[in-house]
């Protein structure tokens, strides 16, 4: 079966399409076949070996995807041949198949699509929880996001309405900001522009920040008193020191979020999952799939992430 590899750090390059042995159940796993897997802005980290704590070449890349129950190990009562499932993992799911921890996997609700399905679990819990568990959000707050027609940020924009929150959006093009104001943010700016129209409105109580360098300083300037500053990315490659006494004097708080932390809370997991399928389902939520690709155009789905050009996700299709 054909498995998407990283066989080196570096550039697209060292991204290949191998054909590697079959996976075989053990004790609580079952194999799925994948219909859709997506790529995270994460991959790109990882093959540059810029992800702490990322995996060290040759590995098979791949944290989200959606397929079918081909086989269950021993053991596995909870799920059955041809159950529609989406899955997180820490790599692998890239693929044609492969073998996942039964716990891991979530039933696809009805009237979800694979590809939507697949471009959900990452985007959608990491904006909820930047938002919520760690964001503290309070209706009627306004929030800066960055990034905002990117997956995290399609799913953000949209989360963050439903939470009664103000929006102001940034994103590099004009069609991108035109699609954060089509999911409801009430104002969508360039980079140049934001300090300027946060100021306007009082302050951003909450700041989702992804990208790093000069976009997180500058952030900074515009939060609020005892407004939080969420870091959930570096996408600039530019991480910064943060300065504690300027924290101190204006009750700044600034915070981490990764998703491991999220999957190791059950409690903090099941709820948000509910909470978030319930609202794709009824229509509230809408999963941004931006690109659709052949598991073979691995390397452009890459290309598109860097390069800026993507929107919403990108999802591949073995
Ligand atoms: N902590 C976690 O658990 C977690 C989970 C999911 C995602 N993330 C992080 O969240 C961020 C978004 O991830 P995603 O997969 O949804 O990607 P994405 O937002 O779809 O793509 C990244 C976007 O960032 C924007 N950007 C701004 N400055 C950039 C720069 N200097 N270089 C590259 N892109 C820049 C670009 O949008 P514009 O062209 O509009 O600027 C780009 O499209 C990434 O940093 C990712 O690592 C973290």
């Amino acid at each position: 079966m054909k498995q998407v590899r990283i066989e080196g750090f570096g550039d697209v390059s060292q991204v290949h399409v191998r054909e590697v042995a079959e996976p075989a159940a053990g004790e609580g796993e079952v194999v799925i076949a994948i219909a859709a897997c997506s790529v995270n802005y994460a991959d790109l980290m990882q093959r540059e070996g810029l992800y702490v704590g990322g995996p060290t070449p040759p590995f098979a890349p791949g944290a989200e995807a959606a397929g079918t129950v081909l086989a269950v190990g021993p053991g596995v009562t909870a799920l059955a041949v041809g159950t529609r499932i989406m899955v997180t993992a820490r790599g692998g799911l890239q693929a044609e198949r492969a073998v996942v921890p039964v716990a891991s996997c979530v039933p696809i609700p009805d009237g979800l699509t694979f590809t939507q399905a697949a471009a959900f679990p990452v985007s959608f819990l990491t904006a909820f929880h930047a938002l919520t568990t760690v964001g503290r959000a309070v209706a009627g707050e306004l929030v800066l996001i960055h990034a905002a027609a990117g997956g995290a940020g399609t799913a953000a924009v949209q989360i963050a309405k439903l939470l009664g929150l103000r929006v102001v959006a940034t994103a590099s093009t004009e069609d991108k900001r035109a699609l954060a104001r089509s999911l409801g943010a009430d104002h969508a700016v360039d980079y140049d522009g934001f300090e300027t129209t946060v100021r306007e409105l009082g302050g951003a109580a909450i700041i989702l920040e992804s990208i790093g360098g000069e976009i997180l300083r500058r952030s900074l300037s515009v939060l609020a008193p005892l407004g939080r500053l969420v870091v959930f990315g570096v996408s600039s490659r530019d991480p910064r020191p943060v300065d504690t006494v300027k924290l101190l004097f204006r009750s700044h708080a600034v915070l981490g979020l990764h998703l491991d932390a999220i999957f190791a809370r059950p409690e903090l997991l099941l709820p948000s999952l509910d909470w978030l399928l319930a609202r794709v389902v009824d229509g509230r939520l809408a999963i941004q799939v931006g690109h659709t690709l052949p598991l073979a155009d691995v390397r452009h789905a890459h290309e598109l992430l860097a390069s800026r050009q993507s929107h919403g996700k990108v999802v591949l299709v073995p």
